[in-house]
């Protein structure tokens, strides 16, 4: 299939770019302002806020699907400038779901566990959204709008850690680098996740287009836990020093930007329509280990964008 990835210079757009490039089909990745080095896939910065010219975009790449990895996701500065926030997580998703529709594109928006407020836990498609912060509040109006333009697409809730291009680490490639120079590291006891891993999110999201689904999906770990004990597992997947990690409560940490506590997903949704259920932190982390021995890791770094 000729699927376009948004966000590609990000760690979900990148690691899903390769994937899809690695099983067959024909990438095409945009970035942002940042412009990827080396991949082995079409690849270019267009700036999706420049909203008249994303019509002539896309008819140039035609791609049968879109896969939007773009997002603003540095949460404290969606507090402080939330227009910016507002502009790429939620109307360019609706301007970009719109155009889609018009030309029969598929469509799949990918959304994030923060549209709930972490009281309840174990949250399925039915719960309602309640996010608690501005980064939240403008991801869950990205969903609805793209399901108000596209009523096909897909709207697919995430949390992953990865290997990734350089630039803030996702949280296994903060606890890893920590931890193997030997520092201490703190972890949250309190903020509970469901974390998928990176390249399995990227088969998942395939696997969604294969399968033709529409509407809201939870594509998450099998497992949920606290950012400390995932934390503890990575250090002994990799034979480092678990005692390095250090407990904290998540409401010590930049009282500033609310964050929801209890983001345990359930996808059993998403594993009824597959047949089977999606992967735990084991297998999560085997790979994690394995795509490091392999050499992922270095390949990403390679990739990295550099300013366009
Ligand atoms: N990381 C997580 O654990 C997590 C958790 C829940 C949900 N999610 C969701 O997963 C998706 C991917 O997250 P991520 O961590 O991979 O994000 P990321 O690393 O911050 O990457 C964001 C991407 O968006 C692009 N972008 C930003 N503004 C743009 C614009 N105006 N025009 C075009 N592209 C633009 C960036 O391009 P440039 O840098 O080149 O400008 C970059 O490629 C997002 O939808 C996020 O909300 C992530």
């Amino acid at each position: 299939m000729r699927i376009l990835v948004t966000g590609a210079s990000g760690r979900l757009g990148l690691n899903l770019a390769l994937k899809a490039a690695e099983l067959g089909h024909e990438v095409i990745a945009w970035s942002g302002s940042r412009v990827l080095q080396g991949a082995p896939f079409a690849s270019r910065a267009v700036d999706l806020t420049v909203y008249s010219k994303l019509g002539k975009e896309l008819d140039a790449e035609a791609p049968e699907a879109i896969i939007n990895c773009a997002a603003f996701t540095n949460l404290e500065l969606a507090e402080r400038e939330p227009w910016l926030a507002e502009g790429i997580n939620a109307t360019v998703p609706g301007e970009l779901a719109r155009l889609a529709a018009e030309r029969g594109m598929r469509f799949i928006q990918i959304s994030t566990d923060a549209v709930f407020d972490g009281r309840k836990g174990d949250y399925s498609e039915e719960d309602a959204p309640n996010p608690v912060n501005v980064y939240g509040r403008t991801k869950l109006e990205g969903e609805q709008r793209v399901l108000h333009y596209h009523p096909g697409a897909c709207v697919a809730r995430v949390v992953f850690y990865s290997w990734g291009p350089a630039g803030k680490p996702s949280l296994a490639e903060f606890f890893y680098d920590h931890l193997a120079a030997e520092h201490t590291v703190s972890g949250f006891t309190d903020a509970i996740f469901s974390p998928l891993y990176g390249p399995q999110l990227a088969e998942t999201l395939l696997e969604i287009l294969d399968a033709e689904l529409y509407g809201v999906y939870h594509c998450f770990g099998a497992d949920s836990l606290s950012k400390y004990a995932f934390g503890v597992a990575l250090a002994r997947e990799f034979g480092l020093d678990e005692t390095l990690m250090s407990p904290k409560s998540a409401l010590e940490f930049n009282p500033d930007t609310p964050r929801a506590l209890n983001l345990s997903m359930d996808s059993s949704k998403l594993a009824a329509a597959f047949g089977h259920a999606l992967p735990g932190l084991d297998a999560g982390l085997d790979a994690l280990h394995a795509d490091l021995q392999s050499g992922l890791r270095l390949r990403l770094l390679g990739m990295s964008p550099k300013e366009g």
